[in-house]
C-alpha cells in the first residue's frame, strides 16, 4: 500500500516519487495550524477531463495532503498510513449521466485551509423526528433554508454549494491527494458514514448561523419507526422551501415507505413489518464494524474493486434513494441519483436518520473502526463563517462531542426478529436440491439464481461466533448508472415470493443508485458482505458443512457474480 505522508512540500521529483513508494516516513513537528496556499477549484474542461491539474499548484497541495493525513499521528519514522483525502486543487468538472444539466461541483476557491477544532461553549443541538417537527420549530427550520436558498450561487453556504458538495465528492471531481490519477468515492466503503456526518455537521451550523439560533438542530426522517414511515408532511408543502418537485409522485404522504422497495414491482405502500424486520437484519445483528461501516478505502485505493463495498448501513439507506426520486427524470432526479440528491432538502432529513444509526448501533455495543487509515481520513468543507476546514473521521465519532445529539425515541424494529419460514425439520421434509453453480454468471431481472457455498467452520463456539462474524461475501460488477437491487436468501431456492425480509430466511439486499464516474470506466466491482452468523442459528443451520444462496434480481440486468464465498470479519 502507497503512503501519502510527504516529508514537506515537495518538488516535482519528490512528488512523483511518492506516487510510487511503497513507504515513507512521517515529518517531524509538521504542524501548521492554517496551511496557507492558493486554494483555486476552477479548473479548465481539459484539466477536469483528465482529472489531473499542472505544474506547481499540484506540488504545494500533495504537501499539504501529506500534513493532513500525517498530522494526527505521534511522529514515528515507521508508521505506515494511507488515510484517503480529497485534493482540492485538482478539482474538476463532475462525469455526469446522461440526460443531466450540466454542472460545476467544486467548491469557491479560499486563500487557507484551517484544521477543524471543536466548538467551544456551545448549546447542545437535538435532532427531533421530522414528523414531529411543529410550531416554532419548523418556522426556523424552513426559514433557514429559505435563507440558504437566497445566499448568491457562489457563496459556499448556499443552497447550490451545499448540494454541489455531495456531486464532488461522488462524481468524479475530486481526485485523491498524493493520487491524480485516483478518484475519490465517498460512498461504497468505510468513508460513507464519517463523510457525511460531517457534511451535515456543517449544512446544520450553517443553517443555525443564517437564522441566528445556535440550538439549531436537523430534524431527522424517522422512516425506521411506523410514524415516521412516509415522506415526512413537512417537505411536501409545495409553498416551503422544503419541497422540492423532483420526487416520485407515487410516495406522497399517506404512501408508506418501502426499505426493501423492489422498483419494477407493484407499487405498493410499504408495510410496517417488513421495514420493521428489515431493520432488525440490517442493524441489530451486523456486529462487525466492517459489515456496518462498509470495506475498506484507503489513500491510493481505487474506488469500485472488490476491496470495497458499502456496509448494511449504506446499503438500506440506498434504497430511500431509489424510492424518494422522480422517476420520470432522466435518472430519478433529485434523491435518485447521487450527483442531484443534495438539491432537495429531504436529503439531509434523510442523512440525518442515517447519522442516527450510527450513534444507535454504538448504543447496542458495538465498536467503531480504529484502523488508522479510516480515523485519519479526511476532508474539506466551508463552515458558517466561510472558512474552508479540514475534518478528520477520527473528531467525528463521537455526536455529542461535535455539539449534537438525537431525540431518543421507541425503536421498535429492535426486536422484530424475522422467524425462519422453514424449521430444520420441514427443510429435511423436503430437502433443497441446488447443486454449486459455475462463476462467473449474469443475473437477468426475475430469474432467481441459487448455488451451494461452503463453510470454513461450523458449529463454532459462542466465544468464536462473538468475536468474528460469519460473513457472506458476493463479488460483483455492475454498470452504476442503473438503478439496481437483489435480494440474497439462505437455504431457499423456489420462489420470488418469499423475498421478504419477514423471512429469516431472508439474508439483505444488494442497492445501488445510480451515478457515474469515469465515463471510460463504467466497470464497477465491489464486495457484498452479509452477516449470516446469527441467521444460521436461527435458520438451525449453524451445524451444516455448506449453505445453499439464493439470489433473487428484482431491478436492474447484468450484474455478474464473479465469486461467492464466506469469510469471517473481526467485530
Ligand atoms: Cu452520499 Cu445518501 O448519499
Amino acid at each position: 500500500m502507497a503512503s501519502i505522508s510527504p516529508l514537506s512540500f515537495v518538488s516535482s521529483v519528490n512528488a512523483s516519487a511518492i506516487k510510487t513508494s511503497s513507504s515513507s516516513l512521517f515529518p517531524k513537528g509538521r504542524q501548521s495550524h492554517v496551511a496557507a496556499t492558493k486554494v483555486s477549484c476552477n479548473a479548465s474542461n481539459e484539466e477536469a477531463s483528465n482529472g489531473i491539474a499542472h505544474g506547481n499548484r499540484r506540488d504545494v497541495l500533495i504537501g499539504l495532503g501529506g500534513l493532513a493525513g500525517a498530522a494526527g499521528f505521534a511522529y514515528n519514522p515507521f508508521a505506515f498510513a494511507a488515510p484517503v483525502a480529497p485534493d482540492l486543487q485538482a478539482c474538476g468538472l463532475p462525469t455526469l449521466p446522461a440526460g443531466a444539466k450540466p454542472v460545476k461541483c467544486c467548491p469557491p476557491a479560499s486563500t487557507k485551509i484551517i484544521d477543524f477544532e471543536f466548538p467551544k461553549n456551545q448549546p447542545l443541538r437535538v435532532r427531533k423526528p421530522a414528523h414531529k417537527v411543529t410550531g416554532d420549530d419548523l418556522v426556523k427550520y424552513k426559514e433557514a433554508i429559505k435563507a440558504m436558498r437566497e445566499l448568491p450561487d457562489d457563496d459556499p453556504r448556499s443552497f447550490t454549494q451545499q448540494a454541489a458538495i455531495h456531486c464532488a465528492y461522488c462524481h468524479n471531481s475530486y481526485h485523491q491527494v498524493g493520487f491524480p490519477d485516483k478518484d475519490l468515492q465517498v460512498h461504497y466503503s468505510w468513508i460513507f458514514l464519517p463523510f457525511h456526518r460531517w457534511y451535515l455537521y456543517f449544512y446544520e451550523r450553517i443553517l443555525g448561523s443564517l437564522i441566528n439560533d445556535p440550538t439549531f438542530a436537523l430534524p431527522f426522517w424517522n422512516w425506521d419507526h411506523p410514524d415516521g414511515m412516509e415522506i415526512p408532511s413537512i417537505f411536501t408543502d409545495r409553498r416551503s422551501s422544503l419541497y422540492d418537485p423532483l420526487r416520485n409522485a407515487n410516495h406522497q404522504p399517506p404512501v408508506l415507505v418501502d426499505l426493501s422497495w423492489n422498483r419494477n414491482g407493484p407499487d405498493t405502500s410499504g408495510d410496517v413489518d417488513a421495514n420493521l424486520s428489515l431493520m432488525y437484519t440490517n442493524f441489530v445483528e451486523v456486529k462487525a464494524p466492517l459489515n456496518f461501516f462498509g470495506n475498506a478505502f484507503r489513500a491510493g485505493d481505487t474506488p469500485y474493486t472488490v476491496k470495497t463495498g458499502a456496509g448494511t448501513c449504506e446499503s438500506v439507506h440506498n434504497t430511500l434513494h431509489t424510492w424518494s426520486g422522480d422517476r420520470t427524470q432522466p435518472n430519478g432526479e433529485d434523491m435518485g441519483s447521487l450527483y442531484s440528491a443534495g438539491r432537495d432538502p429531504l436529503f439531509y432529513c434523510h442523512h440525518s436518520n442515517v447519522d442516527r444509526m450510527w450513534n444507535l448501533w454504538k448504543s447496542f455495543g458495538n465498536k467503531d473502526i480504529t484502523d488508522p487509515d479510516f480515523l485519519e481520513s479526511n476532508f474539506l468543507f466551508y463552515d458558517e463563517n466561510k472558512n474552508l476546514v479540514r475534518v478528520k473521521t477520527k473528531d467525528c465519532l463521537d455526536s455529542v462531542k461535535l455539539g449534537y445529539d438525537f431525540e431518543k425515541v421507541p425503536i421498535p424494529w429492535a426486536k422484530t426478529k424475522p422467524k425462519a419460514r422453514r424449521t430444520k425439520a420441514e427443510r429435511a421434509q423436503k430437502p433443497l436440491t441446488t447443486k454449486s453453480v459455475d462463476l462467473p454468471l449474469t443475473l437477468e431481472e426475475n430469474k432467481l439464481v441459487s448455488t451451494v457455498v461452503k463453510r470454513p467452520r461450523r458449529s463454532r463456539s459462542r466465544k468464536e461466533k462473538d468475536e468474528r462474524e460469519e460473513t457472506l461475501v458476493l463479488e460483483i460488477e455492475f454498470d452504476r448508472r442503473k438503478p439496481i437491487k437483489f435480494d440474497v436468501l439462505l437455504n431457499e431456492e423456489e420462489d420470488a415470493q418469499f423475498a421478504t425480509p419477514k423471512n429469516r430466511e431472508f439474508a439483505g439486499s444488494f442497492v445501488n443508485v445510480s451515478h457515474t464516474q469515469k465515463s471510460s470506466a463504467l466497470k464497477t466491482e465491489l464486495a457484498f458482505k452479509i452477516g449470516i452468523t446469527e441467521k444460521l442459528i436461527d435458520l438451525e443451520a449453524d451445524d451444516d458443512d455448506s449453505v445453499v444462496i439464493t439470489l433473487v434480481p428484482q431491478y436492474g440486468d447484468g450484474v455478474i457474480v464473479k465469486g461467492i464465498k464466506i469469510d469471517y470479519e473481526d467485530c
